[in-house]
């Protein structure tokens, strides 16, 4: 089963504030909705509650967390006490390819198992951030890289890259 990481992160490696996003790029939601439509995402449960607790539509949902009596399972909500444990429910889903969708915990210890990065770069800083993403940039190389510029729908400047692995025995 491919890992793959799904990311926005600014020049200065921001992901979060106060467990919110720090930018509102519709063209990188969209990205996010379309390529992880119909999959397995995995998340961590403060990422979880930055979305009001509700699973993501269309999608099967795994939220790590230590306390598993938090929530109710249901057939697109499973709760795991680690990310061994999330990537093994993905496994038995079925599934090719797996999507890690944060935060900063999650995105941290999945980053050994993973094939690929989708990193939305976002061409400024944000010096309010308290969560961060970074990645050992001479494991991987990037393979694609789309620039976009600000418009009226978009206050900064952005960048769809994709990272694989140089080493593809993980
Ligand atoms: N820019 C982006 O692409 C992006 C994407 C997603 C999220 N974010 C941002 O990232 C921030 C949230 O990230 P975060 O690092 O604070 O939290 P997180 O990674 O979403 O979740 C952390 C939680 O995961 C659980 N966890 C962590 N390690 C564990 C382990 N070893 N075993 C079992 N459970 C474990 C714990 O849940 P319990 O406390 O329940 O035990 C922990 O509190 C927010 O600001 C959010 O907006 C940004």
């Amino acid at each position: 089963m491919q890992v793959s990481l799904v990311v926005a992160a600014g020049e200065d490696n921001a992901i979060g504030a106060d467990n919110r996003l720090l930018w509102k790029l519709p063209n990188d939601m969209k990205f996010f909705k379309n390529l992880t439509w119909g999959m397995v995402v995995i998340m961590g449960r403060k990422t979880f509650a930055s979305l009001g607790y509700k699973p993501l539509p269309g999608r099967m949902n795994i939220v790590i967390t230590r306390d598993g009596s938090l929530f109710t399972p249901t057939p697109t909500l499973k709760i795991a006490g680690s990310l061994e444990s999330a990537l093994a429910v993905a496994s038995e889903a079925d599934c090719n390819e797996v999507f890690v969708i944060g935060g900063g915990e999650i995105y941290a210890m999945s980053i050994p198992h993973a094939n690929t990065i989708y990193l939305t770069r976002v061409h400024s800083v944000f010096p309010q951030a308290d969560t961060f993403f970074e990645f050992p940039e001479s494991d991987f190389f990037r393979k694609q890289h789309n620039f976009f510029a600000a418009d009226d729908k978009h206050a900064v400047d952005y960048t769809f890259e994709v990272w694989e692995r140089v080493n593809t025995e993980v």
